[in-house]
């Protein structure tokens, strides 16, 4: 169903920045924390895209406090020129962007692979240099995926070319991406910064709540869907554990949430089990030494 914007404007004062903000759960993630007073920046790739996602979100939360970053993951220089774009107090990072490919060959302006460059490498880059401008108790939020479960990563191998399944590649992107928040989460112990991860469950767009030029399924279409519904969610209730883990008190920093329903396919937000690769410091710190290596990103802390 299509929650009304709420009028509970308990993140008034609190900066959001928010990945892949344009669409899908990251559009959904900017409409909800708006309608809390929050004041959103949307970091994405196209201006155009930018824009209808900034236009529908005003038509539901009249004077919403929005601002575009410009800021495609996938290019190094763009990352530090969306970065040095913000010149305000961040209270939370939700690093949402994310691209699936089945081309082995898809590459990065940086010619790092497609998938690990943009949707873990191109968001360590980003939070590394706009760590500076974190709040105190700042929070830094990885959109993971059940897919983690089924990849293995090699710290030394992050961006070498990949052979076999697509989904593969791409869990390992997320297991990356969650590792990195996983060592985040240590390196920052005995601060009050926090650093978890979420996953929206299996959520699909022809279930999703309809946006004004950006999501308009089709009726027969989401007619059709509507059979999965006892099974996965629309995008819009996606968000929900994503954003649960950029605002809620009951959040701690190393923690991962998710849907609490079947398979964490769908349902209310709970905290989830990750898998003890990426938890494990084993996996985080030749991760991090390898991804400053490929990004040339060196963290302040
Ligand atoms: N949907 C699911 O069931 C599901 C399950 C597990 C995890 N996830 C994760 O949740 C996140 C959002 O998924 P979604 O289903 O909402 O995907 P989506 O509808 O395809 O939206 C992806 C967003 O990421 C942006 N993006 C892609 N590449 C980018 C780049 N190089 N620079 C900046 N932005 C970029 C896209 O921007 P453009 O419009 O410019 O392409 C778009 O705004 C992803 O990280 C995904 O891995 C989703």
């Amino acid at each position: 169903m299509d929650a009304p914007a709420s009028q509970h404007h308990d993140l008034a004062g609190r900066t959001i920045l928010i990945t892949g903000a344009n669409a899908g759960i990251g559009y959904w993630c900017a409409e909800r924390l708006a309608a809390r007073g929050a004041r959103v920046l949307l970091g994405c790739r196209s201006a155009e895209r930018a824009q209808t996602a900034v236009d529908a979100i005003l038509g539901r939360v009249p004077g919403a406090v929005l601002r575009v970053i410009p800021l495609d993951l996938g290019s190094l220089e763009s990352i530090a020129g969306g970065a040095a774009a913000i010149d305000e107090r961040l209270d939370a990072v939700i690093c949402n962007a994310g691209v699936k490919t089945a081309r082995p060959e898809a590459r990065t302006a940086d010619g790092l692979d497609l998938m690990m460059g943009t949707n873990f490498l191109g968001h360590f880059a980003l939070v590394g240099q706009v760590e500076p401008l974190l709040a105190d108790d700042g929070r830094v939020v990885a959109v993971g995926s059940l897919a983690h479960r089924f990849a293995q990563l090699d710290p030394a191998r992050l961006s070498a070319p990949w052979r076999g399944s697509a989904l593969r590649q791409y869990g390992r992107s997320k297991a990356a991406l969650m590792a990195f928040a996983f060592e985040l989460d240590r390196r920052w112990a005995g601060s009050a910064r926090s650093a978890v991860c979420a996953h929206p469950g299996y959520a699909v767009d022809p279930l999703t709540a309809q946006r004004e030029g950006l999501i308009t399924t089709p009726g027969p279409v989401r007619a059709l869907a509507a059979l999965a519904r006892p099974v996965v969610q629309g995008k819009d209730d996606g968000a929900a554990p994503v954003i649960h883990a950029a605002t809620s008190a009951d959040v701690v920093s190393g923690d991962y949430w998710g849907p609490g329903g079947l398979l964490e396919f769908r349902g209310a937000p709970k905290r989830v089990t990750a898998s003890d690769e990426v938890r494990s410091a084993r996996t985080g710190v030749p991760l991090w030494s390898a991804a400053e290596a490929l990004t040339g990103t060196r963290f302040p802390t």
